[in-house]
């Protein structure tokens, strides 16, 4: 296989499908993970290569974004195998894939899977995630703080502040630690900014 001419032509599927993404999953999310799998796969001794295609891949099909998932995944795994990849290595990476979700609480069953898993929760954290969450409130008509509403504040507490426990590898959790402090740091400025307001408002 002539994997430059693999990888361009991925590249290539993944932009037509998430270039008009404006929810936090555009090319630019899938070209970051796919990065940072490939950057954690050779620290770890991994196959980057498997990790760094299953990283750009890992959005297709997702259920909040196609509205045919089945149509895009059976899209997906055509052009693996025509770019020259294996059937064995096409279910390795379909594997992967199919546990990365963290709101679907999928546990991976491989390392690869528990790479591209890391990859895809850095992005939701740090100053990118941070980026993200308003991103996506704003996608679903969420608002930014809102007392007794489900803001993408409580998003925090309820998932971006859960990561850093749950990374698999250690390069991702290095990563995680110090996403996760610039975060608190983030909220901590968030709030001071808010009570200033509150504080001379009435
Ligand atoms: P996954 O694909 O792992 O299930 P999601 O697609 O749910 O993750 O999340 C994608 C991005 O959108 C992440 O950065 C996530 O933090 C953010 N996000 C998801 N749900 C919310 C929400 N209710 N408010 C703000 N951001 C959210
Ligand atoms: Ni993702």
């Amino acid at each position: 296989m002539d994997k430059r001419d693999a990888l361009e032509r991925i590249r290539h599927f993944v932009n037509d499908f998430f270039t008009d993404d404006t929810s936090g999953h555009d090319d630019v999310h899938m070209k970051r993970v796919a990065s940072w799998a490939k950057y954690i796969a050779i620290k770890e001794g991994e196959n980057p290569f498997l990790c760094e295609v299953a990283a750009l891949l890992h959005d297709v099909g997702d259920h909040k974004l196609f509205s045919d998932p089945a149509q895009a995944i059976q899209q997906r795994d055509k052009l693996l195998m025509d770019v020259g990849f294996t059937e064995n290595e096409v279910d390795t990476i379909d594997d992967a894939i199919r546990t990365v979700s963290f709101s679907r609480g999928a546990v991976p069953n491989s390392r690869i899977g528990e790479i591209i898993q890391d990859a895809d929760r850095l992005d939701a954290i740090g100053a990118v995630g941070i980026a993200r969450a308003f991103a996506f409130g704003g996608s679903i008509n969420q608002p930014i703080y809102k007392e007794d509403e489900k803001d993408a504040i409580s998003h925090f507490y309820e998932k971006l502040l859960k990561l850093r426990e749950l990374m698999h590898t250690e390069c991702g959790k290095q990563e995680a630690e110090r996403r996760h402090q610039f975060m608190l740091q983030y909220l901590e400025e968030f709030y001071r900014e808010q009570e200033c307001r509150e504080e001379t408002s009435h």
